[in-house]
């Protein structure tokens, strides 16, 4: 399959959103841009965080002098650095026994490597929060012992697996390293390999710039920003790199176009050189890339998305659709779930019952998954499609309770495939159940809740005997690093 890289050439100077004889063409930064709202909720990140980090670090990078294939290299770590942010999320929930957003939120404006008050504060705040005073003080004295290994930990997976997707995206090795390094501190007292001074990437300390004064920013005000960004000159920031962002905040350009209506577009127009234009094969490794950072939230949802994929792709092929109706099937069943990335691990894997609370936060991933993939227009049909992937045809779905002749065949199809890609899977509350079970189980909701032709595409499909890998993979989580955060 060949990377982005081999998809530029002179043609890509052309208007992106234009095509030859019905090829598709979209600029990657839009597809990028866009998706990258939903690594924001992933971070608890007030939403454009990626897209403001990067009007920022580009601003940086220009007034150092950067070359244009460092700016470029630059652009899309700002704008990708939290792609492996989701793949710790199980793993800080079992550890702190919070919510992983909440705690993402609060530790970036906490100075963690020294004691403070504020960050005693921020670690009594989130640690077992539900808990008696004595377990929770327990849990705080064990955090406290087991903190460096602990941030290691967290912050080594996040980095490893954003690199990786950066990497499996096309993009360069320079972007990925950016990406790996962007928590390390300039005195050595960051993750995950402790290195310090110049031997940390420019690039990565331009992210760690920009994404401390947006967060700062947004949460206490530009002053504040760099005011702290000043008071971590020489042991978490560059000097030099604080000394310009200072000078540029002095001169008001440092945050121009942040925080307006246009940011993202103006983020979009900030790409170096020629706009990066993607054709139909590329644009599928970013849905896969994104379905990975999905799946990696939970250890109970690994390989969900591109499970339900491979059966909303089988039934497609039963169903004889034709292949523009399969590649919207198949984008929309890998990014159906992109809103999920908003619901705290401490819910998707709670062993229990939900309440009626965590009930609510659920339902909104849907919505979410549509309003995000909607910021690409030409995503319009994909979004109303992972917008309604938990609806049903008697309209006892959600989040709209759509009914009957309102559900297309394309949003049928999806949504009998996530139902039986999540009966096939391990969840907190039970065990996954064998195909043959499923099928008895939706036959007795056919046609009233599910499709029947539908129905008998996935019965068709599921003869193959193609389906069985996917509960295999999904075995296998746990070895693969992600852990199963029962221990709350
Ligand atoms: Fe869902
Ligand atoms: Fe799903």
């Amino acid at each position: 399959m060949p990377g982005i890289e081999e998809s530029i050439g002179d043609s890509a100077m052309a208007d992106p959103s234009s095509s030859s004889a019905g090829e598709e063409r979209i600029a990657l930064s839009e597809v990028v841009s866009a998706l990258s709202f939903a690594l924001d909720m992933t971070e608890d990140a007030v939403p454009g965080h990626a897209v403001r980090s990067c009007l920022l670090g580009m601003r940086l990078g220009a007034a150092l002098g950067l070359d244009e294939s460092q700016l470029h290299d630059l652009y899309y770590a700002l704008l990708l650095k939290d792609i492996g942010c989701s793949s710790n999320a199980a793993r800080m929930c079992q550890i702190l026994g919070g919510d992983d957003r909440k705690a993402k939120r609060e530790v970036k404006t906490v100075d963690w490597t020294r004691p403070t008050l504020a960050g005693i504060r921020m670690a009594w705040n989130n640690a077992l929060p539900c808990a008696s005073a004595g377990r929770r003080a327990r849990r705080l004295i064990w955090l406290a012992m087991t903190q460096n290994r602990h941030n290691a930990e967290m912050i080594g997976l996040r980095c490893e697996r954003g690199a990786d997707i950066v990497r499996k995206i096309g993009l360069s090795d320079q972007c990925a390293d950016a990406i790996h390094s962007l928590d390390e501190h300039w005195n050595g007292s960051g993750y995950p390999q402790r290195s310090r001074g110049e031997l940390i990437p420019l690039l990565s300390r331009i992210l760690g710039v920009a994404q401390h004064l947006d967060v700062f920013a947004c949460e206490q005000g530009r002053n504040r920003a760099t005011d702290t960004l000043a008071e971590r000159s020489g042991t978490w920031f560059d000097p030099n790199l604080v000394r310009l962002a200072v000078s540029l905040h002095k001169t008001g350009t440092l945050w121009a176009g942040c925080g307006t209506e246009e940011e993202r577009s103006r983020a979009m127009e900030l790409e170096p050189g020629t706009i990066r234009v993607i054709a139909s094969e590329q644009v599928d490794q970013v849905c896969e890339a994104f379905a990975d950072v999905v799946d990696a939230k939970s250890s109970y949802t690994y390989r969900h998305s591109l499970g339900v994929t491979e059966v909303a792709d089988g039934m497609a092929r039963k169903m004889g659709l034709s292949a523009a109706r399969r590649t919207l099937i198949h984008r929309a069943a890998l990014l159906h779930d992109l809103g999920k990335l908003r619901v705290p691990n401490s819910i998707l894997d709670k062993p229990g019952k939900l309440d009626p609370a965590e009930w609510l936060v659920m339902r909104e991933h849907p919505g979410l998954s549509e309003q995000i993939l909607a910021r690409i227009p030409s995503f319009a049909p994909i979004a109303r499609i992972a917008g309604r992937h938990h609806e049903k045809l008697d309209g006892t779905g959600y989040p709209n309770g759509l009914v009957g002749d309102a559900l297309s065949l394309e949003d049928r199809i999806v949504a009998l495939a996530d139902f039986y890609g999540a009966l096939s899977e391990d969840r907190p509350y039970r065990q996954a159940m064998p195909a043959e079970e499923i099928l008895s189980l939706l036959r007795a909701q056919v046609p009233h809740k599910f499709d029947a032709n539908c129905f008998e595409a996935l019965m068709a499909f599921v003869d193959l005997q193609v389906y069985p890998t996917i509960l295999i993979a999904s075995q296998t989580a746990p070895a693969m690093g992600l852990v199963r955060a029962t221990a709350i």
